[in-house]
Protein backbone atom coordinates (compact mmCIF):
# COMPACT_ATOMS: atom_id res chain seq x y z
CA UNK A 1 0.00 0.00 0.00
CA UNK A 2 2.51 2.48 1.09
CA UNK A 3 4.46 2.12 -2.18
CA UNK A 4 1.11 2.44 -4.79
CA UNK A 5 0.75 5.58 -2.60
CA UNK A 6 4.25 7.15 -3.08
CA UNK A 7 3.60 6.02 -6.60
CA UNK A 8 0.21 7.65 -7.23
CA UNK A 9 2.23 11.30 -5.56
CA UNK A 10 5.27 10.96 -7.94
CA UNK A 11 2.65 10.41 -10.57
CA UNK A 12 0.40 13.53 -10.42
CA UNK A 13 3.59 16.05 -8.63
CA UNK A 14 2.45 18.46 -11.92
CA UNK A 15 -1.20 18.74 -10.87
CA UNK A 16 -0.13 18.96 -6.69
CA UNK A 17 1.86 21.79 -8.06
CA UNK A 18 -0.33 23.85 -9.84
CA UNK A 19 -2.39 23.82 -6.51
CA UNK A 20 -0.05 25.11 -4.26
CA UNK A 21 0.69 27.81 -6.88
CA UNK A 22 -3.53 29.01 -6.97
CA UNK A 23 -2.94 28.89 -3.19
CA UNK A 24 -0.04 30.97 -2.74
CA UNK A 25 -1.78 33.96 -5.53
CA UNK A 26 -4.08 33.93 -2.13
CA UNK A 27 -2.45 37.42 -0.19
CA UNK A 28 -3.17 36.40 3.34
CA UNK A 29 -1.35 38.63 5.00
CA UNK A 30 -2.72 38.33 8.46
CA UNK A 31 -1.69 41.46 10.33
CA UNK A 32 -3.22 44.16 7.54
CA UNK A 33 -6.60 45.27 7.81
CA UNK A 34 -6.53 46.08 3.91
CA UNK A 35 -5.99 42.23 3.10
CA UNK A 36 -8.73 40.86 5.76
CA UNK A 37 -10.50 39.63 2.54
CA UNK A 38 -8.06 38.14 0.50
CA UNK A 39 -7.54 35.95 4.88
CA UNK A 40 -10.84 35.06 4.05
CA UNK A 41 -10.56 34.07 0.51
CA UNK A 42 -7.36 31.71 1.43
CA UNK A 43 -9.58 29.91 4.28
CA UNK A 44 -12.26 29.38 1.61
CA UNK A 45 -10.12 28.07 -0.79
CA UNK A 46 -8.55 25.71 1.37
CA UNK A 47 -11.57 24.46 3.18
CA UNK A 48 -13.04 23.84 -0.39
CA UNK A 49 -9.27 21.97 -1.47
CA UNK A 50 -10.18 19.46 1.68
CA UNK A 51 -13.71 19.11 0.45
CA UNK A 52 -12.79 18.04 -3.30
CA UNK A 53 -10.25 15.55 -1.22
CA UNK A 54 -12.95 13.97 0.85
CA UNK A 55 -12.93 15.38 3.67
CA UNK A 56 -15.50 16.89 6.47
CA UNK A 57 -13.97 20.77 6.45
CA UNK A 58 -15.01 23.86 7.49
CA UNK A 59 -14.59 27.43 8.33
CA UNK A 60 -14.93 28.19 11.65
CA UNK A 61 -15.54 31.57 12.60
CA UNK A 62 -13.36 32.95 15.77
CA UNK A 63 -13.14 36.19 17.21
CA UNK A 64 -10.38 37.30 14.59
CA UNK A 65 -9.58 35.27 11.27
CA UNK A 66 -11.50 32.25 10.64
CA UNK A 67 -10.16 28.18 11.35
CA UNK A 68 -10.15 25.69 8.95
CA UNK A 69 -11.11 22.70 10.47
CA UNK A 70 -11.48 19.26 8.54
CA UNK A 71 -11.11 15.29 9.53
CA UNK A 72 -11.13 12.45 7.58
CA UNK A 73 -12.05 9.23 9.93
CA UNK A 74 -12.79 5.65 8.76
CA UNK A 75 -15.00 2.74 10.71
CA UNK A 76 -11.43 1.54 12.69
CA UNK A 77 -11.91 3.54 15.93
CA UNK A 78 -8.80 1.58 16.98
CA UNK A 79 -6.15 3.48 14.64
CA UNK A 80 -4.54 6.61 15.73
CA UNK A 81 -5.73 10.07 15.02
CA UNK A 82 -3.38 12.83 14.20
CA UNK A 83 -4.22 16.34 14.21
CA UNK A 84 -2.15 18.39 11.72
CA UNK A 85 -1.85 22.01 12.46
CA UNK A 86 -0.37 24.87 9.77
CA UNK A 87 -1.34 28.40 9.16
CA UNK A 88 -2.61 29.85 6.31
CA UNK A 89 -1.68 33.25 6.57
CA UNK A 90 1.72 35.05 6.00
CA UNK A 91 3.68 37.93 7.43
CA UNK A 92 3.53 41.19 4.96
CA UNK A 93 5.64 40.84 1.64
CA UNK A 94 6.71 44.50 2.17
CA UNK A 95 9.37 45.93 1.18
CA UNK A 96 7.87 45.06 -2.17
CA UNK A 97 10.93 46.47 -4.53
CA UNK A 98 13.70 44.16 -2.85
CA UNK A 99 11.30 41.10 -4.48
CA UNK A 100 12.87 39.73 -7.84
CA UNK A 101 9.49 38.74 -8.65
CA UNK A 102 5.99 39.68 -7.38
CA UNK A 103 5.44 38.20 -3.75
CA UNK A 104 1.44 37.15 -4.80
CA UNK A 105 2.54 36.09 -8.33
CA UNK A 106 4.23 32.77 -7.45
CA UNK A 107 6.43 31.57 -10.33
CA UNK A 108 8.96 28.05 -10.40
CA UNK A 109 12.63 29.49 -10.97
CA UNK A 110 15.61 27.18 -10.78
CA UNK A 111 13.70 24.57 -9.02
CA UNK A 112 12.23 27.00 -6.09
CA UNK A 113 8.79 28.26 -5.92
CA UNK A 114 8.99 31.95 -5.40
CA UNK A 115 6.07 33.57 -2.83
CA UNK A 116 5.30 34.70 -0.05
CA UNK A 117 4.26 32.10 2.23
CA UNK A 118 5.86 29.45 -0.07
CA UNK A 119 7.65 27.72 2.97
CA UNK A 120 6.00 29.80 6.00
CA UNK A 121 3.60 27.90 5.69
CA UNK A 122 1.20 27.24 2.96
CA UNK A 123 3.73 24.87 0.85
CA UNK A 124 4.42 22.85 4.25
CA UNK A 125 1.13 22.42 5.47
CA UNK A 126 -0.25 21.96 1.83
CA UNK A 127 1.85 19.04 1.67
CA UNK A 128 0.28 17.28 4.39
CA UNK A 129 -3.06 17.81 2.32
CA UNK A 130 -1.52 15.84 -1.06
CA UNK A 131 0.05 13.03 1.38
CA UNK A 132 -3.44 12.25 2.74
CA UNK A 133 -5.21 13.20 -1.14
CA UNK A 134 -2.56 10.49 -1.99
CA UNK A 135 -3.98 8.37 0.24
CA UNK A 136 -7.45 8.30 -0.50
CA UNK A 137 -7.14 8.27 -4.23
CA UNK A 138 -4.71 5.78 -4.53
CA UNK A 139 -6.19 3.79 -1.74
CA UNK A 140 -9.74 4.82 -1.21
CA UNK A 141 -8.32 5.05 2.84
CA UNK A 142 -6.10 6.24 5.04
CA UNK A 143 -4.04 3.99 7.54
CA UNK A 144 -4.63 6.45 10.45
CA UNK A 145 -7.66 9.15 11.49
CA UNK A 146 -6.59 12.77 10.25
CA UNK A 147 -7.71 15.90 11.54
CA UNK A 148 -6.33 19.15 10.22
CA UNK A 149 -6.56 22.69 12.15
CA UNK A 150 -5.27 25.17 10.04
CA UNK A 151 -5.08 28.66 11.25
CA UNK A 152 -5.46 32.23 9.63
CA UNK A 153 -3.73 34.33 12.85
CA UNK A 154 -0.19 32.69 13.60
CA UNK A 155 1.79 35.20 12.03
CA UNK A 156 0.02 37.64 14.75
CA UNK A 157 0.91 35.74 17.46
CA UNK A 158 -2.78 33.36 17.56
CA UNK A 159 -4.22 35.94 19.09
CA UNK A 160 -7.35 33.85 19.13
CA UNK A 161 -6.41 30.16 19.20
CA UNK A 162 -6.24 29.29 22.36
CA UNK A 163 -10.03 30.13 23.18
CA UNK A 164 -10.61 28.18 19.95
CA UNK A 165 -8.83 25.18 20.94
CA UNK A 166 -10.62 25.29 24.65
CA UNK A 167 -14.09 25.59 23.28
CA UNK A 168 -13.31 22.58 20.92
CA UNK A 169 -11.69 20.32 22.40
CA UNK A 170 -13.83 17.24 21.94
CA UNK A 171 -13.58 18.10 18.14
CA UNK A 172 -9.73 18.54 18.68
CA UNK A 173 -9.15 15.19 20.71
CA UNK A 174 -5.91 13.22 19.11
CA UNK A 175 -3.36 11.10 19.73
CA UNK A 176 -0.76 13.18 18.48
CA UNK A 177 0.36 16.58 16.60
CA UNK A 178 2.31 16.82 13.70
CA UNK A 179 3.25 20.26 12.76
CA UNK A 180 5.43 21.38 10.09
CA UNK A 181 6.54 24.97 10.09
CA UNK A 182 10.38 24.81 10.07
CA UNK A 183 13.11 23.47 8.24
CA UNK A 184 15.32 20.11 7.58
CA UNK A 185 18.90 21.17 8.94
CA UNK A 186 19.63 20.48 4.53
CA UNK A 187 18.35 18.47 2.13
CA UNK A 188 19.51 14.90 3.36
CA UNK A 189 19.40 16.03 6.71
CA UNK A 190 15.97 15.76 8.86
CA UNK A 191 15.39 17.57 11.87
CA UNK A 192 13.02 17.07 14.61
CA UNK A 193 12.80 20.03 17.15
CA UNK A 194 12.33 19.51 20.98
CA UNK A 195 11.64 22.84 22.00
CA UNK A 196 10.61 26.43 20.76
CA UNK A 197 11.22 30.04 22.17
CA UNK A 198 8.00 32.05 23.26
CA UNK A 199 7.75 36.00 22.73
CA UNK A 200 6.94 39.34 24.87
CA UNK A 201 6.78 42.15 23.11
CA UNK A 202 5.45 46.01 23.48
CA UNK A 203 5.65 49.43 21.91
CA UNK A 204 7.36 52.28 23.35
CA UNK A 205 6.34 55.78 23.03
CA UNK A 206 8.58 58.50 24.11
CA UNK A 207 6.98 62.00 24.54
CA UNK A 208 9.32 65.41 24.87
CA UNK A 209 7.13 68.12 23.08
CA UNK A 210 3.66 69.03 22.48
CA UNK A 211 5.02 69.03 18.65
CA UNK A 212 7.40 69.17 16.37
CA UNK A 213 8.88 72.60 16.30
CA UNK A 214 11.94 74.45 14.92
CA UNK A 215 15.48 72.94 15.59
CA UNK A 216 17.22 76.29 15.96
CA UNK A 217 15.01 78.27 17.35
CA UNK A 218 14.65 75.42 20.55
CA UNK A 219 17.77 73.60 19.93
CA UNK A 220 19.68 73.55 22.99
CA UNK A 221 16.96 74.06 25.10
CA UNK A 222 14.62 71.26 25.02
CA UNK A 223 14.86 67.30 25.49
CA UNK A 224 15.03 65.70 21.73
CA UNK A 225 13.19 62.44 22.42
CA UNK A 226 14.89 60.22 19.56
CA UNK A 227 18.17 60.75 21.96
CA UNK A 228 15.88 59.52 24.77
CA UNK A 229 14.74 56.57 23.38
CA UNK A 230 18.44 55.64 21.89
CA UNK A 231 19.66 56.09 25.72
CA UNK A 232 16.83 53.90 26.82
CA UNK A 233 17.48 51.53 24.40
CA UNK A 234 21.27 51.53 24.91
CA UNK A 235 20.75 51.03 28.65
CA UNK A 236 19.54 47.64 28.04
CA UNK A 237 22.36 45.56 26.58
CA UNK A 238 26.06 45.32 27.26
CA UNK A 239 28.63 45.57 24.54
CA UNK A 240 28.58 41.72 24.10
CA UNK A 241 25.06 41.33 23.87
CA UNK A 242 24.06 40.48 27.39
CA UNK A 243 21.11 41.83 28.24
CA UNK A 244 21.58 44.25 31.59
CA UNK A 245 17.70 44.28 32.44
CA UNK A 246 17.68 43.47 36.48
CA UNK A 247 16.05 40.05 36.81
CA UNK A 248 16.09 39.10 33.24
CA UNK A 249 17.53 36.30 33.08
CA UNK A 250 16.40 35.30 36.50
CA UNK A 251 14.24 32.08 35.46
CA UNK A 252 15.98 30.82 32.72
CA UNK A 253 16.45 26.98 32.40
CA UNK A 254 20.31 26.08 32.72
CA UNK A 255 21.35 23.73 30.35
CA UNK A 256 22.90 20.60 31.18
CA UNK A 257 26.21 19.05 30.18
CA UNK A 258 24.41 16.61 28.44
CA UNK A 259 22.34 19.00 26.19
CA UNK A 260 24.99 21.27 25.10
CA UNK A 261 26.84 18.21 23.66
CA UNK A 262 23.17 17.25 22.25
CA UNK A 263 23.07 20.78 20.52
CA UNK A 264 27.10 20.57 20.25
CA UNK A 265 26.62 18.17 17.39
CA UNK A 266 24.84 20.12 15.22
CA UNK A 267 27.48 21.54 12.66
CA UNK A 268 25.48 25.05 12.63
CA UNK A 269 28.09 27.91 13.75
CA UNK A 270 29.40 31.46 13.61
CA UNK A 271 30.50 31.41 9.82
CA UNK A 272 26.95 29.83 8.51
CA UNK A 273 24.88 32.75 10.69
CA UNK A 274 27.41 35.34 8.48
CA UNK A 275 26.79 33.57 5.51
CA UNK A 276 23.15 33.34 5.95
CA UNK A 277 22.54 37.05 6.79
CA UNK A 278 25.23 38.98 5.48
CA UNK A 279 26.40 40.14 9.06
CA UNK A 280 30.18 40.82 8.95
CA UNK A 281 30.81 39.26 12.51
CA UNK A 282 28.50 36.69 14.85
CA UNK A 283 27.28 38.88 17.97
CA UNK A 284 25.67 37.20 21.39
CA UNK A 285 26.44 36.41 24.70
CA UNK A 286 30.34 35.45 24.39
CA UNK A 287 30.04 32.07 26.72
CA UNK A 288 27.17 30.47 24.87
CA UNK A 289 27.28 28.53 21.21
CA UNK A 290 25.20 29.71 18.77
CA UNK A 291 23.12 26.89 18.79
CA UNK A 292 22.67 27.44 22.47
CA UNK A 293 21.75 31.33 22.16
CA UNK A 294 19.52 30.30 18.89
CA UNK A 295 17.37 27.96 21.26
CA UNK A 296 18.29 28.35 24.74
CA UNK A 297 19.03 32.03 25.74
CA UNK A 298 16.36 34.99 25.91
CA UNK A 299 16.60 38.02 23.71
CA UNK A 300 15.64 41.33 23.80
CA UNK A 301 15.15 43.33 20.26
CA UNK A 302 14.03 45.88 18.63
CA UNK A 303 11.77 45.21 15.52
CA UNK A 304 10.93 48.67 14.27
CA UNK A 305 11.47 52.22 15.36
CA UNK A 306 10.76 55.63 14.33
CA UNK A 307 11.22 59.45 14.97
CA UNK A 308 10.65 62.75 13.22
CA UNK A 309 11.19 63.93 9.28
CA UNK A 310 12.53 60.36 7.57
CA UNK A 311 11.40 61.82 3.94
CA UNK A 312 13.90 63.06 0.92
CA UNK A 313 15.94 66.30 1.84
CA UNK A 314 16.25 67.69 5.63
CA UNK A 315 13.54 68.80 7.72
CA UNK A 316 15.41 70.96 10.52
CA UNK A 317 13.26 69.96 13.46
CA UNK A 318 12.98 68.42 17.07
CA UNK A 319 10.75 65.72 16.89
CA UNK A 320 7.75 65.75 18.97
CA UNK A 321 7.74 61.74 20.00
CA UNK A 322 9.91 58.63 19.04
CA UNK A 323 8.30 55.19 18.98
CA UNK A 324 9.97 51.46 18.97
CA UNK A 325 8.29 48.18 18.08
CA UNK A 326 10.47 46.09 21.07
CA UNK A 327 10.44 41.96 21.55
CA UNK A 328 11.88 39.72 23.38
CA UNK A 329 12.25 35.94 22.91
CA UNK A 330 12.21 33.74 25.96
CA UNK A 331 13.12 30.60 27.06
CA UNK A 332 11.40 27.31 29.16
CA UNK A 333 10.20 29.07 32.59
CA UNK A 334 10.68 32.33 31.63
CA UNK A 335 6.69 34.05 32.18
CA UNK A 336 5.58 36.70 29.55
CA UNK A 337 4.07 39.07 31.69
CA UNK A 338 7.21 39.33 34.18
CA UNK A 339 9.57 39.53 31.94
CA UNK A 340 7.34 42.70 30.46
CA UNK A 341 7.38 44.57 33.55
CA UNK A 342 10.85 44.15 34.15
CA UNK A 343 12.00 45.20 30.81
CA UNK A 344 9.43 48.79 30.84
CA UNK A 345 10.42 49.32 34.64
CA UNK A 346 14.03 49.07 33.81
CA UNK A 347 13.16 51.53 30.62
CA UNK A 348 11.45 54.00 32.73
CA UNK A 349 14.56 53.84 35.04
CA UNK A 350 16.81 54.88 32.07
CA UNK A 351 14.67 57.65 31.08
CA UNK A 352 16.56 61.13 30.91
CA UNK A 353 14.62 64.19 32.11
CA UNK A 354 12.14 65.64 30.32
CA UNK A 355 11.18 62.36 28.81
CA UNK A 356 7.77 60.47 29.08
CA UNK A 357 7.62 56.99 28.16
CA UNK A 358 4.66 55.23 27.82
CA UNK A 359 3.93 51.36 26.49
CA UNK A 360 1.25 49.84 24.60
CA UNK A 361 0.45 46.64 22.91
CA UNK A 362 1.85 44.40 25.55
CA UNK A 363 1.58 40.69 24.20
CA UNK A 364 2.98 37.42 25.19
CA UNK A 365 3.33 33.69 24.31
CA UNK A 366 5.51 31.10 26.54
CA UNK A 367 8.14 29.25 24.63
CA UNK A 368 7.62 25.02 25.14
CA UNK A 369 10.01 21.94 25.22
CA UNK A 370 8.30 18.68 23.89
CA UNK A 371 9.26 15.20 24.58
CA UNK A 372 11.03 12.99 22.36
CA UNK A 373 10.19 9.34 23.71
CA UNK A 374 6.43 9.09 22.68
CA UNK A 375 6.05 6.31 20.12
CA UNK A 376 4.28 9.04 17.66
CA UNK A 377 7.59 11.34 17.30
CA UNK A 378 9.42 8.00 17.00
CA UNK A 379 7.26 7.27 13.73
CA UNK A 380 8.00 10.30 12.87
CA UNK A 381 11.40 10.24 13.49
CA UNK A 382 11.69 6.79 11.23
CA UNK A 383 9.32 8.65 8.37
CA UNK A 384 12.22 11.29 7.82
CA UNK A 385 14.91 8.84 7.72
CA UNK A 386 13.35 6.94 5.26
CA UNK A 387 12.46 10.03 3.49
CA UNK A 388 16.00 11.86 3.53
CA UNK A 389 18.45 9.42 3.88
CA UNK A 390 19.65 10.47 7.55
CA UNK A 391 18.00 10.18 11.36
CA UNK A 392 17.05 13.60 12.12
CA UNK A 393 19.26 15.92 14.21
CA UNK A 394 17.49 17.01 17.32
CA UNK A 395 17.46 20.74 17.64
CA UNK A 396 16.09 23.78 19.76
CA UNK A 397 14.36 26.31 17.30
CA UNK A 398 14.86 30.20 17.87
CA UNK A 399 11.37 31.09 16.52
CA UNK A 400 8.33 30.56 18.26
CA UNK A 401 4.41 28.91 17.41
CA UNK A 402 1.91 29.64 20.25
CA UNK A 403 -0.01 26.81 19.47
CA UNK A 404 2.47 24.47 21.00
CA UNK A 405 2.09 25.60 24.43
CA UNK A 406 -1.76 25.72 24.08
CA UNK A 407 -2.17 22.40 22.52
CA UNK A 408 0.24 20.90 25.65
CA UNK A 409 -1.89 22.64 28.10
CA UNK A 410 -5.23 22.08 26.37
CA UNK A 411 -4.99 18.57 25.03
CA UNK A 412 -1.53 16.70 26.41
CA UNK A 413 -0.56 15.03 23.58
CA UNK A 414 2.71 14.76 21.79
CA UNK A 415 3.87 16.62 19.63
CA UNK A 416 5.87 16.29 16.36
CA UNK A 417 7.81 18.91 14.86
CA UNK A 418 9.68 18.18 11.80
CA UNK A 419 9.72 21.05 8.98
CA UNK A 420 10.14 20.48 5.40
CA UNK A 421 11.69 23.73 4.38
CA UNK A 422 15.41 24.66 3.90
CA UNK A 423 17.49 27.12 6.25
CA UNK A 424 17.38 29.61 3.27
CA UNK A 425 13.93 30.02 2.17
CA UNK A 426 13.95 33.60 3.15
CA UNK A 427 10.70 33.13 5.30
CA UNK A 428 9.82 36.67 6.64
CA UNK A 429 11.75 37.78 4.15
CA UNK A 430 11.70 39.31 0.41
CA UNK A 431 11.98 36.51 -2.04
CA UNK A 432 10.73 33.99 0.53
CA UNK A 433 11.00 30.47 -1.32
CA UNK A 434 9.99 26.66 -1.04
CA UNK A 435 11.87 24.22 -3.14
CA UNK A 436 10.07 22.39 -5.11
CA UNK A 437 11.86 19.07 -4.00
CA UNK A 438 11.16 20.08 -0.73
CA UNK A 439 7.10 19.75 -1.25
CA UNK A 440 7.50 16.49 -2.87
CA UNK A 441 9.53 15.49 0.29
CA UNK A 442 7.06 16.50 2.41
CA UNK A 443 4.38 15.08 0.57
CA UNK A 444 6.48 12.09 1.11
CA UNK A 445 7.71 12.24 4.70
CA UNK A 446 3.64 12.97 5.35
CA UNK A 447 2.61 9.46 3.82
CA UNK A 448 5.10 7.38 5.39
CA UNK A 449 4.30 9.08 8.60
CA UNK A 450 0.83 7.85 8.48
CA UNK A 451 2.11 4.74 7.60
CA UNK A 452 4.52 4.64 10.13
CA UNK A 453 1.68 5.38 12.89
N1 LIG B 1 7.36 29.27 10.97
C1 LIG B 1 7.61 30.31 11.93
C2 LIG B 1 8.33 29.80 13.17
C3 LIG B 1 9.71 29.29 12.84
C4 LIG B 1 10.67 30.21 12.42
C5 LIG B 1 10.01 27.96 12.92
C6 LIG B 1 11.93 29.76 12.07
C7 LIG B 1 11.26 27.52 12.58
C8 LIG B 1 12.22 28.42 12.13
C9 LIG B 1 6.30 30.95 12.34
O1 LIG B 1 5.44 31.17 11.26
C10 LIG B 1 6.60 32.32 12.90
O2 LIG B 1 7.14 33.13 12.20
N2 LIG B 1 6.20 32.56 14.13
C11 LIG B 1 6.27 33.86 14.70
C12 LIG B 1 5.35 33.85 15.88
C13 LIG B 1 5.12 35.18 16.54
C14 LIG B 1 4.42 36.14 15.63
C15 LIG B 1 4.34 34.98 17.81
C16 LIG B 1 7.70 34.19 15.10
O3 LIG B 1 8.46 33.30 15.51
O4 LIG B 1 8.08 35.36 14.98
MN1 LIG C 1 6.26 32.96 10.15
Amino acid sequence: MLNRVLDYARAHRDEYLKDLLEYLAIPSVSAQPDHARDVKMAALWLSEHLRDAGLRAEVMATAGHPVVYAEWSGHDHHRPTVLIYGHYDVQPAEPFELWHSEPFRPVVRDGYIYARGADDNKGQHLAHVKAVVSYLRAEGTLPVNVKFLIEGEEEIGSPNLSAFIAAHRELLACDCVMISDGALFSPTQPVLTYGLRGLAGFEVQVHCLDRDVHSGHYGGNVQNPAFALAQVLSSLKDAQGRVTVPGFYDDVRVLSAEERAVLARVPYGEADVMRETGASQAFGEPEFTVNERKGARPTLEVNGMWSGYTGPGSKTIIPATAHAKITCRLVPNQDAEKVINLVQDAMRAAAPAGAEVTFSDARGTPASLVSLDAPEIQAAARAAAATYGNPPFYELEGGSIPVVHDFQTLLGKPIALLGFGLPDDNIHSPNERFAVACYEKGIEASIRFMAEL
